[in-house]
């Protein structure tokens, strides 16, 4: 008996999609027959002559004959007739599909003529169309990788479904399932506007007098814009009439943004041109990495990048590392609710901090930069938020989910908060918690409650006090942020000192906060004024070089502007407890927070136990501290550091992994870990399981490892550390950074 999933499949129509599909079923296999039928000869006789059919039809009827998949690649306005015509004809286990861009019309004229859609019909739209047509156009792999959108009727034959979604799978798509409506209102925005507009921008500038002299310079962003304008006619003739209401509403819209655009113009308003532009430019940004699922700032789609590092070399120099992380997203976040504009210097551009930044524009805040670590945000006040037209995309930012989900509970609105694929697995049980307790109403997904979150608006909030069961800042900062926008007083008790940015920068910001022995309280109500704000270079990043400096021989490093806040100071304690020789000096308070700048020289290490009363106070640099430890001699032991498991990875288990994978016998604990240093580090394979301070703590391992290190999938570093690879090259690592784009 044959192994091929159908028997007898027929094409219906041989354009670009319909012969796509006929050469993946012949490339892969998948039929005993193929078949096509189609209006015009010439086609179907191309068809036989490539080989990817084996007979061909004029008559619908004849060609769908004993057939167990019958495919509909016709134009749109033609689906629902053929389908029509050849029902009487399908045999009893026969699936049909379709290609249509259009799903509403092909059932509404189904209903008209059969009383009921087949139940065997599972409409389908891949989203793969080119501006080439016709049979000699069309690919095997046409729709690898790209989204094919099934719309099944509640009546749809659940096994008819499953065939449809196992072809489409097998040619490598991505499926969706989706309302008729929903698609069709989709598709009107985002495919069949875009092709109406090429379409007439070029007829109208062809109508010009003067178009053959605009044509011979008409390069760039007229070709660019217009490519689409190349597609078949007659196709999108047909598209245009059968999603006719959907495209009359997206056009209206558009002729809404052309009627501000010309006002602006009209009133020669640079300022409004400008808020336009610039809002479309970061949108245009944003979507792409929503697309490419990466992390916010990557301006090209990288799928692997790569750290390699030689052994052997020492730190030498000085550095001003980049802004604080937990500073910037927090800037962004009180700015936009204060009154009046904040100036922010020493931002991190960091994928993490851009995407607290986009959100808030998502949210109607007019933020100017970042340029060179300026920013401006001009705040909206605590009531001035608007609803955000999509859900929020955060990247790999557990501090921007988690913060934003206490300010966005409190809204009139609701929102969706997504993210990465590392955020989709954090846990957010541990904020949904106090801020329902609070009044919130918070949608988490699964049984782990992980991201995406639904937070509905319109809730009235009641402060609460909260004894939170784990140091966390970001839970501690949720549940203050919730507060601004509750009834009366909020307070949290922290079973260990962690972070206090939040606490810092609301004071900074005007509003009174009272925080004391472990609690903090404020109430609600209250208002922030805009101020200034100098982010000071992260002591999380800092710690990289740090170690580095500390564990090669001959290494002596200066780095400048540190913030040195004591609640972020755990990694120059554990490191001095370890024998380290880090002289902190010139130490000075910019802007609320500590800041001092570094000197550190190799020193011998020795192996400690961790003071458990350290460990929130070091919380991000343990990934590195490992490293430290690999190198002291003798024996180091952490304990009490389960938050390590959910942080970006497991951080336990994959530095525990990563030191066995160099021969260093490192053993990982429920809670933290063991590791008997002092002995030799090879070179090897690591996997950053997408982890930047993974990521950057191996690289830095590099220097005492006999061998090369070669760690995988670093291109996260770029949330918290942009321009790492390069200053650690310039402090002397020998450090290369291999990318492969796709
Ligand atoms: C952060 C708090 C910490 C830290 C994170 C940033 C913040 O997380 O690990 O990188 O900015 O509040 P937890 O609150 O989960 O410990």
């Amino acid at each position: 008996m044959s192994q091929r999933p159908w028997r007898k499949v027929a094409v219906l129509g041989l354009g670009l999609i319909g012969s796509s599909l006929a050469r993946l079923l012949r490339t892969q296999d998948l039929a005993t027959e193929i078949v096509a039928a189609g209006s015009r000869p010439a086609t179907l006789q191309r068809g036989l002559q490539l080989g990817i059919v084996d007979a061909v039809y004029d008559d619908v009827a004849a060609a769908v004959r004993s057939a167990d998949l019958v495919i509909l690649a016709m134009p749109v306005a033609a689906i629902a007739p053929t389908l029509i015509k050849i029902v009487d004809h399908l045999s009893a286990d026969a699936v049909v599909s379709d290609v249509g861009s259009v799903k509403g019309a092909i059932i509404a004229t189904l209903r008209q003529a059969l009383g009921e859609v087949p139940a065997c019909f599972v409409p389908g739209h891949p989203i793969a169309g080119a501006e080439t047509s016709g049979v000699d156009a069309g690919r095997a792999d046409l729709f690898r990788r790209h989204k094919v959108i099934l719309t099944p009727l509640p009546h749809t034959d659940p096994r008819a479904l499953m065939m449809i979604e196992k072809l489409w799978r097998s040619a490598g798509a991505e499926l969706i399932h989706m309302e008729v409506e929903a698609h069709d209102n989709i598709l009107a925005k985002t495919s069949h506007l875009p092709h109406l507009l090429a379409f007439s921008l070029v007829d109208t500038l062809a109508r010009e007098s003067e178009n053959l002299e605009i044509f011979r310079y008409a390069a760039g962003g007229f070709r660019d814009f217009t490519r689409i304008a190349a597609s078949d006619p007659r196709m999108w003739h047909d598209i245009a009439l059968s999603n006719r209401p959907a495209l009359q509403a997206a056009l209206d819209t558009f002729q809404a943004g052309l009627d501000r655009l010309r006002c602006a113009l009209d009133a020669g308003a640079g300022e409004d041109l400008l808020q336009i532009f610039s809002r479309a430019q970061q949108a245009r940004e944003h979507f792409t990495h929503m697309l490419a699922g990466t992390a916010y700032a990557r301006t090209k789609t990288v799928s692997k990048t790569e750290f390699r590092v030689q052994p052997g070399a020492c730190i030498r120099g000085r550095a001003r590392v980049p802004g604080d992380k937990s500073i910037s997203h927090r800037s962004i976040m009180l700015g936009a609710i204060a009154e009046g504009v904040t100036e922010v210097h020493g931002f991190l551009e960091g994928e993490d901090a851009l995407s607290t930044l986009q959100a808030f524009r998502d949210m109607g805040v007019h933020i100017e930069g970042p340029e060179q670590g300026h920013v401006r945000v001009h705040g909206v006040g605590l009531q001035g938020l608007q609803a955000p037209v999509a859900a929020l995309y955060l990247g790999n930012s557990g501090t921007s989910m988690r913060l934003l989900s206490g300010m966005l509970c409190g809204q009139p609105f609701s929102s969706v908060l997504t993210g990465d694929d590392s955020l989709s697995r954090r846990p957010m049980q541990r904020i949904a918690k106090p801020l329902s307790q609070m009044g919130a109403r918070i949608d988490t997904t699964g049984d782990r409650a992980t991201p995406p979150l639904r937070i509905h608006g319109g809730q009235t909030l009641r402060g609460i006090h909260y004894d939170m069961p784990m140091a966390s800042a970001q839970v501690k900062s949720a549940i203050l942020l919730a507060g601004l926008w509750a009834q009366g007083e909020t307070s949290v008790r922290e079973p260990a000192p962690t972070r206090d940015h939040t606490e810092r920068m609301l004071r900074g910001f005007g509003y009174p906060l009272e925080s004391r022995d472990g609690v903090v309280r404020l109430r609600g109500g209250g208002r922030l004024q805009a101020t200034s704000i100098d982010v000071p270079a992260d002591i999380s990043s800092a710690a990289f070089f740090m170690v580095a400096a500390s564990i090669a021989p001959g290494s002596d490093l200066l780095l400048e502007h540190v913030g040195v806040n004591p609640t972020r100071t755990g990694v120059i304690d554990i490191l001095r407890l370890m024998g380290g020789d880090i002289e902190v000096f010139n130490q000075r308070e910019v802007a609320g927070e500590p800041v001092a700048d570094l000197r550190v020289r190799y020193a011998p290490l020795q192996g400690i136990d961790i003071p458990q009363d350290l460990v929130p106070l070091a919380i991000d640099e343990f990934p590195v501290l490992f490293i430290a430890a690999a190198c002291a001699a003798g024996r180091t032991v952490l304990r009490g550091a389960e938050e390590l498991r959910v942080k970006e990875s497991d951080r336990i288990q994959v530095m525990a992994d990563g030191l066995q994978a160099l021969g260093v016998a490192a053993q990982a604990r429920e809670d933290g870990m063991l590791i008997e240093g002092g002995r030799p580090i090879a070179g090897g394979r690591i996997d950053s399981h997408g982890d930047h301070r993974i990521a950057m703590a191996f690289a830095v391992a590099g220097l005492r490892a006999e061998g090369e290190i070669i760690i995988e999938d670093c291109a996260n570093v770029a949330t918290s550390f942009p321009g790492f690879a390069q200053l650690a090259t310039d402090l002397g690592l020998q450090l290369q950074v291999l990318c492969e784009e796709s």
